[in-house]
Parts: C-alpha cells; structure tokens; sequence
C-alpha cells in the first residue's frame, strides 16, 4: 500500500485485495463512490469522478484492464495503459483510493474463475452479439468491485449504455446493495464521444469516425421511427463510401429499459445505438430520441 504525503492530495494506491480491504475499512463510515475503470482515462473519467464527489464522501476508483470482457481477437494486449497519467487524473480529482489489481489478483488467486456472472439474452443483444461473452467479462468484474469497495453508488458513462442496462439489471435481480448513477456522455467539441480507444485513431480515421454522431443528431431531429433510422442511416452509409470506409455493424432503435425492439405505436424515449469499426478500431456511440408526437 503506498500513501503520499500528507500536503498532498494523492490517493492511497492499493494493488491487493488485502490492501483494499484494509484502506476501505479505513474510509469508514464515510459514503463512498465508485468509478470503476479500464483505465486510460480521459475527461470522460474526470466528468464521473467529479460527479461521484458529489454524491459521497469519498471517491474511490479501480483501474483494472480485464481480460474476461475482451474477446480473444479483441484489443486486450493493446488496450492503452497509461498508470502514471490516470493516478495523476485520480489525485486532481480529489480520489481517496484507487485499487490497480493484477489479472492474478483478480482472478488467479483463487484458482481461477469458475462462476461468472451471466446476462442472460440482454447480454446476447446488440453488442453481445458482436462481442460474445462480453458482457458476462464486464458484470462478473462489476460484481466482485462491489463486494470488494461495498460503494454506496457506483457512476458509469450512458456511452456504455447496454452495460449501464445490464449492470442496473443486475444490481437489482441480484440485491446488490448499491445505487447507479448514469453520466451523459462528454464529446469532443465536433461531436466524437470520448473514448479511449480513440487514441487508435488516425487523423483520416478519426474523421471517418465522426459519422456515429452525425448520425445520431440526424436521428435526433426525427420523431418517427423509421425516419429516425432513415436518417441516421444515410449519413452511415455516405460514411461507408470515405476513405478509409466505415464499416458499421449495426444501427438498432431500442428500448432504453430493456433493449427490445420497440411497438409501432411506442411513444417516448428510445435509445439510438450504433456500432462500427473504422480501420480496425471498434466504436460505440448512443442517443436517447423522443419517439412520436408531443413537446
Ligand atoms: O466501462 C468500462 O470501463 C468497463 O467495462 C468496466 C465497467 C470498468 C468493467 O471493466
């Protein structure tokens, strides 16, 4: 366990679970608020971290790049791992404590995993489709950091927003004794939503990569479903046809609830998600859209 000096703001950095148990009981019995992490943090982090100071005593953080929600062909060993910088963001932001496990604490150390945390078909859906198994890599990690920080609330970005759906979903079929708090998601001043897979970008790529929120404002300036689809895919598959080419993976008009498909005659808001690849980089992107007459 390293603690920096006192005149400093640093947060104690903990890499074990005996070293977390212990500076989490120190913390008590003051409110704690998770943001749990990858790493690689960008302001996207620095906006959740400054809303969890809002909403408890202390800020608590894990930076933990984990293998269970990487698919073998996925970015795992490439995944950008910046310690140094991340610490630095955690102390700005007035963090109290941050856990940076190995994949062995995690995982190793009891023999490895057997028992995972499953989805079920929300988890198959949208994302899950592309990325098998990943969404029982991203609830199995959310479950033991909750056992292991016991937050009060947890804040996660809406960027994830099918993640955000399952781990609310599992918060309350499995009694999770937390609350979950969503954060818009923080966009570059030209509409690309802050990601830390955007530093795999070139300059021509990023370029392409901002049809995901051009047409996602297209969608947004419809109310009817297909006009919204109608509009949002236009602007993806002029995309397509730049240099270098988006390929898009799926454009879907869901329920924010529980991801279903929504009724012809459905009023009220739904969540518009794209996924595509540009280059060899995967990116996600989401609206919520008022559906159907009304203010
Ligand atoms: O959204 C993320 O950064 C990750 O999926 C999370 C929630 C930290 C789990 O590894």
């Amino acid at each position: 366990m390293s603690r920096s000096p006192a005149s400093t703001p640093a947060p104690v950095v903990v890499r074990t679970r005996a070293e977390l148990a212990a500076a989490r009981a120190a913390l008590e019995p003051a409110t704690v608020a998770l943001v749990p992490t990858l790493g690689a943090l960008h302001a996207g982090h620095r906006a959740l971290l400054d809303r969890a100071a809002e909403l408890a005593e202390r800020v608590v953080v894990s930076i933990f790049v984990n293998p269970l929600q990487f698919g073998p062909a996925e970015d795992f060993n490439r995944y950008p791992r910046t310690l140094d910088a991340d610490l630095a963001m955690c102390a700005e932001a007035g963090a109290a404590l941050v856990f940076v496990p190995s994949v062995e604490q995690m995982y190793a150390d009891t023999g490895g995993i057997a028992v995972t945390v499953e989805p079920g078909e929300l988890g198959r859906m949208l994302e899950g489709a592309s990325r098998p198994g990943h969404f029982a890599g991203v609830l199995t990690v959310v479950a033991k950091l909750f056992h292991l920080f016991r937050p009060d609330v947890a804040v996660f970005g809406q960027k994830d927003a099918q993640q955000l759906v399952l781990i609310r979903r599992m918060v309350a079929d499995l009694d999770f004794p937390v609350r979950i708090e969503e954060l818009t998601t923080v966009r570059e001043p030209d509409g690309l939503a802050l990601s830390s897979r955007n530093r795999y970008l070139s300059t021509a790529e990023r370029r392409t990569a901002l049809a995901l929120s051009r047409a996602l404002w297209a969608g947004s300036a419809q109310t009817e479903q297909a006009a919204v689809l109608a509009a949002a895919a236009e602007v993806l598959a002029e995309a397509a046809t730049a240099d270098p080419p988006l390929q898009l993976d799926y454009l879907a008009l869901v329920d924010p609830n529980d991801l279903s498909e929504l009724a012809p005659d459905y009023v009220g808001e739904a969540f518009l998600a794209i996924a595509a690849k540009v280059g060899t980089t995967r990116l996600i992107d989401n609206a919520r859209i008022k559906i159907g007459p009304g203010p």
